[in-house]
């Protein structure tokens, strides 16, 4: 017998407020005892829609797939040309006439049968883009809402013009946002077991950056496999 608790089993028992609150939606949303089919999304932070952060993050999705193909549902959002804009302060209305793409984002989020979130942005100047962090503060809304994406696991994936770029750095703000969403946080798997997705655009293609595809599949599988735990 596996003397660990699984990841929804550990939560619950451990009655860890909204934490054990998602795991037990995401088993309700299922409608049994046992978990069922869950679902992994990407979020494409590049202000280029289709490049190379969307296709990275389709490497770590379809990675994430195969790891269970019956059971896992994958999704990529590209934020390329959607309006995310800044709330003037927390919890305050926009003001009126703005455009506004975040709410239905959101709304598919925090379905309970997400249970992973893998996000990706591009490198700039060693930081996330500013698409990406207007995401990520958008998602203070979820600590409002009871913590509405605390338990679901996360990953975070960069790609720079450089091999070593920044993407770390990016990666590991990425991470820091979400971890004040009380979300699980994993990094890429075996054999290379570091921080996320590094990837490295070569004339806009990273389909020739075997390591940093490699670190791409790790993650996918990685989210996968804690997420179905
Ligand atoms: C404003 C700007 C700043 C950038 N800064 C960096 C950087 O600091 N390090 C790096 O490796 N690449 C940097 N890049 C290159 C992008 O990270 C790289 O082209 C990335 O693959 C773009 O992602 P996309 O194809 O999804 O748009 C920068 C690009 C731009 C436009």
């Amino acid at each position: 017998m596996n003397p660990m608790p699984s990841r929804r089993r550990f939560l619950a028992l451990a009655s860890a407020g909204a934490a054990a609150t998602a795991a037990i939606r995401g088993l309700e949303a299922h409608g049994q005892d046992e978990p069922g089919k869950i679902k992994i999304v990407g979020v494409a932070c590049s202000p280029r829609k289709g490049m190379t952060t969307a296709m990275s993050l389709q490497v770590c999705l379809d990675a994430a797939k195969e790891v269970a193909p019956e059971r896992i549902e994958t999704e990529l959002i590209e934020l390329a040309g959607l309006s995310i804009p800044w709330e003037p302060s927390v919890g305050m209305p926009l003001p009126s006439g703005v455009a506004d793409d975040f709410p239905p984002i959101a709304e598919k989020l925090a379905d309970p049968a997400v249970q992973g979130i893998i996000v990706g942005s591009p490198v700039y100047f060693a930081g996330m883009t500013a698409l990406c962090k207007a995401f990520l503060d958008r998602c203070g809304v979820f600590r409002r809402q009871d913590f509405a994406l605390s338990g679901k696991v996360a990953g975070a994936l960069a790609v720079g013009g450089a091999r070593s770029g920044g993407q770390e750095l990016t990666i590991q703000s990425i991470q820091t946002a979400l971890m004040c969403q009380e979300m699980l946080i994993v990094g890429e798997g075996r054999p290379t077991s570091h921080f996320g997705a590094r990837l490295w655009n070569q004339n806009d293609d990273v389909s020739k950056d075997e390591f940093g595809i490699a670190t791409a599949k790790s993650l996918g599988r990685h989210v996968a496999q804690v997420a179905l735990s």
